[in-house]
């Protein structure tokens, strides 16, 4: 949507509307996602499984995500972008400052980073000299080496305490924005009653603030692996703007994603 903001999206938070969002990584359909009404758009290091055939995000760069971002940029001026900080980009704080300076001058709105609590300088800091920051919490794909495989997070209580702890400091630490992947439908809601900022969820159940889908699954061309919240609505809807309209009036009226794209 044209003119969004990150106190518009906390506001719409507020006020119990959706919001809708999707992956971009070119300028023609960051074009028609801005044309079709799309709440924001995050350049995602899902580029690197998507765009370059990668077995994962890990071997994605700053300026391959900074290339994409500008690409999205000239294809929607008015959209509100988030791009990724990509695996090893922001180790430390200084780090994290330096290569977010190159995503901001690239286009984006706001930069998203991978973890918990060791973030939480790094957010303060990012901030503090105007970068406004999403977390991301749940399954974490840069950290895929360390978890051992794509599976739901937060079953266990204590994992799920830990989680809602986590968000709960990110959000104090300034992060303005929650991305939260592949958890139980519970947790998802409990994290989103409890934080202000927007939690926007991939595989969270219906009850978080948002949804966001990789914009290759919610095409249906993501052949090998379909994990189980993703939708074809291109299927359904038969051509790629009435696919992307039909993906967000399911977000806007509750019925994406449904009990069948959810974790118990
Ligand atoms: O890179 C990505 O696509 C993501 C997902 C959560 C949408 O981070």
């Amino acid at each position: 949507m044209a003119g969004m903001t990150i106190s518009k999206l906390t506001k719409m938070k507020a006020a119990g509307d959706k919001i809708v969002s999707v992956t971009a990584y070119d300028a023609s359909f960051a074009k028609l996602f801005a044309s079709c009404g799309m709440d924001f758009m995050l350049v995602g290091d899902s580029l690197g499984n998507v765009i370059q055939g990668q077995a994962t995000t890990l071997p994605v760069t700053v300026e391959q995500v900074a290339y994409h971002t500008e690409a999205v940029r000239r294809g929607a001026p008015d959209a509100f972008v988030m791009a990724d900080m990509p695996f090893m980009s922001y180790t430390t704080p200084e780090q994290a400052c330096h290569e977010a300076a190159k995503l901001m001058r690239a286009g984006a709105n706001m930069v998203k980073l991978e973890g918990g609590e060791w973030l939480l300088e790094t957010i303060r800091m990012l901030v503090e000299r105007s970068v406004p920051v999403c977390a991301h919490l749940g399954l974490l794909p840069q950290s895929i080496n360390v978890l051992g495989g794509y599976k739901v997070q937060g079953r266990e209580q204590s994992a799920a305490e830990n989680t809602v702890r986590q968000a709960l400091a990110l959000q104090q630490a300034g992060a303005q924005m929650l991305v939260l992947e592949c958890v139980p439908t519970e947790l998802g809601q409990l994290i989103s009653s409890k934080l202000s900022i927007p939690v926007i969820g991939i595989g969270a159940g219906p009850h978080t603030d948002g949804q966001i889908l990789v914009m290759h699954d919610m095409f249906g061309l993501n052949s090998d692996y379909l994990p189980k919240f993703v939708k074809n609505f291109l299927a359904e809807a038969g051509d790629l703007s009435s696919a992307v309209e039909l993906y967000i009036k399911q977000v806007k009226d509750g019925t994406f994603p449904g009990p069948e794209h959810s974790f118990e």
